[in-house]
């Protein structure tokens, strides 16, 4: 049985010491939370979220790492660095990191690799434009990103790891996907996973839901057999996160 897990993606928000005061605000509401809950932040956040969190059953993350080692990286930052930090996730592949940072799917790949070698669970992100969903090539465009950043990866690494499919165009737009829009790519991408792994591999991986997810639409996603929980941008910044985890 998959636990539902909810994560926030803070994206570029909140400084160390409102990172602080809101995990710990928020950290005694999440208490009796029946799934794994999540916030991934800033760089510079994470050190004074894992602190803020201990002993609750937050756990903190990344939103992104580079795939090398160690070197002369300038402004990049190495799993065992997120590690070391106390992460316990790491965001790969967001729509903006594609958009305005140019990250490819071949990279998304690498990270993935060196994420699992360093024990961080990567929550791998794929999703279409509106121009593309429009032109019927989702399901095509989502499979391809999946299998690039999956080359490689064997069974037993694979279900340690999570993918958040995110319509680009349901991302801060407050335009959510429907559930069934939602259910049919996350099933879709399930039976990829039977594919390119097996029934086993496939139903033991969290697979997340992301795009304006709010506490009024949370409930009906999650109730989606493919839909394993969301990853939250906007609503993680604030105490309504907790109506997400725990939609009434
Ligand atoms: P949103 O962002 O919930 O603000 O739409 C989701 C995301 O980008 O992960």
């Amino acid at each position: 049985m998959r636990k539902r897990l909810v994560a926030g993606n803070w994206k570029m928000n909140k400084t160390p010491s409102e990172t602080k005061a809101f995990i710990q605000e928020i950290a005694p509401l999440l208490a009796d939370a029946d799934c794994d809950v999540a916030f991934c932040v800033p760089a510079v956040d994470i050190i004074p979220a894992v602190e803020a969190a201990k002993g609750s059953v937050i756990g903190i993350g990344a939103e992104n790492m580079y795939f090398e080692e160690k070197g002369a990286f300038t402004g990049e930052i190495a799993a065992n660095m997120l590690v070391d930090a106390g992460a316990k996730y790491v965001v790969l592949g967001h729509s903006e990191r594609r958009e305005y940072f140019g990250e490819t799917d071949e990279g998304v790949n690498k990270k993935a690799i060196k994420a699992i070698a360093h024990g961080l669970i990567p929550i791998i992100c794929c999703g279409e434009s509106l121009t593309q969903r429009e032109q019927g090539i989702t399901l095509d465009w989502i499979r391809k990103q999946i299998r690039i950043a999956y080359f490689g990866i064997p069974a037993e690494d694979a279900v340690k790891t999570v993918i958040a499919y995110e319509p680009i165009w349901a991302i801060g737009t407050g335009k959510v996907a429907t559930t069934g829009q939602a259910q049919e790519v996350c099933g879709a991408i399930r039976e990829l996973m039977t594919e390119l792994y097996s029934a086993e591999t496939a139903e033991s991986l969290r697979i997340l839901y992301g795009g304006s997810v709010a506490p009024a639409n949370a409930k009906e996603l999650f109730a989606q057999p493919d839909i394993d929980g969301g990853l939250v941008g906007g609503a993680s910044l604030k105490l309504d996160f907790v109506k997400v985890v725990k939609p009434e």
